[in-house]
């Protein structure tokens, strides 16, 4: 890694400009006071990539990728383009990416915030100081199985669910490795009872406990894992999971906090190098009003701080900021209720970047 910092910025489609640019703004600011030495750039993924160039993930966006250590994404995909192909579709950009990268390990915490208490559906006993993480895998399984797609010359559709070990024991390191400096609890997530695959998963992460002895691992099956997590979301610290079940269990996890707006993710490889988005998604609904919740975005720069460029001061300062954002009652209209001030997100973005710059 150089010693210069640097990011690039991929806003893509929806809210995702919006948000990005608030977390643009963010960057502009710590690497001022804190004297990050930040070099920071922009490029184009998912449907606006491939309105502009005809792939969703072009070359000119890899070539900047490789030359960057963190990536920070806005959000890709829209109704505008779900007639294209598989190969066009902006969500492609996004799996390229993380693919190329070998972004495997995907860090999805659940932490509902004490000021947010009441914006979640479940009762407030069930989430009051809620902080799980997901530990999806991110590379592999039934998104990238081959053989898949069309059979040709006959009315059928495949993917193809496969885990390789090497695949499972480096997720599971960094599960193990996130449960030991949490509560040292893991759960294990799967289908077992059905899937060869989900077996094998199983099997593999039994035996890579036998390293981790001060962590406390448990299996269950997804099914189940969908109805705790909204029965009893607290019996969970750590989650680790195959790609699919993560991408389901990730959402559900994200509601109990009350709004998929708050939530960042890391998406990370074998090196520091990263990649860090929002948990939601494009929103086309809401997009270009002011409308969207920028503390995902803004949480996900936290993300990086900590996990790419090891400065947890930075990255606690941000979450602080935000927290102390959200005591002062101020709220975008996703996790507002009847009494609070409603504000844009620029507003937001705006009330998080001045508290930091009181710090
Ligand atoms: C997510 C999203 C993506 C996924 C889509 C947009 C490809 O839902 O990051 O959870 O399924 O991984
Ligand atoms: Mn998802």
């Amino acid at each position: 890694m150089s010693n210069k910092k640097r990011i690039l910025i991929l806003p893509g489609d929806g809210i995702g400009p919006e948000v990005s640019f608030v977390a643009y703004q963010l960057l502009l600011l710590l690497d001022k006071k804190f004297s990050l030495g930040l070099e920071i750039s922009e490029g184009l993924l998912g449907g606006i990539a491939y309105e502009e160039t005809g792939d969703p993930f072009p070359k000119e966006t890899l070539d900047k990728a490789k030359e960057s250590d963190a990536i920070l994404l806005g959000a890709v995909g829209g109704p505008k383009w779900d007639q294209l192909p598989a190969d066009k579709r902006p969500e492609k950009g996004l799996l390229g990416i993380r693919s190329e990268f070998d972004f495997f390990a995907n860090l999805r915490p659940a932490i509902l915030s004490k000021e947010l208490v009441s914006a979640s559906t479940l009762k407030e006993e069930k989430v009051a100081d809620l902080n799980l993480l997901i530990v999806r895998e991110l590379t592999g399984g039934i998104y990238f199985g081959e053989p898949r797609g069309r059979v040709e010359g006959s009315d059928e559709a495949l993917n193809t669910m496969r885990y390789s070990k090497h695949e499972v024991i480096r997720i599971g390191k960094v599960a193990f490795e996130s449960a030991r400096k949490r509560s040292g609890k893991l759960c294990s997530v799967d289908k077992a009872n059905v899937l060869e695959v989900s077996a094998f998963w199983r099997e593999v992460i039994s035996d890579l406990a036998k390293e981790y002895p001060d962590v406390e691992l448990s299996h269950m099956l997804v099914d189940n894992a969908a109805m705790q997590l909204v029965r009893e979301p607290k019996q969970f610290d750590v989650i680790v999971t195959g790609n699919l079940f993560g991408d389901i269990l990730s959402d559900i996890a994200a509601m109990l906090t009350g709004s998929i707006g708050m939530l960042p993710s890391a998406s990370l490889n074998d090196t520091k190098k990263g990649l860090y988005e929002p948990v939601h998604g494009s929103a086309p609904d809401i997009s270009g009003k002011d409308l969207a919740n920028p503390l995902a975005s803004i949480l996900s720069v936290a993300m990086m701080m900590r996990y790419t460029f090891d400065e947890e001061e930075v990255a606690s300062t941000i979450e602080h900021s935000v927290e102390s954002v959200l005591a002062s009652g101020k709220r975008t209209q996703d996790i507002a209720k009847e009494e609070d001030t409603t504000i844009g997100t620029k507003e937001m973005g705006q009330e998080v970047l001045s508290k930091i710059e009181l710090r």
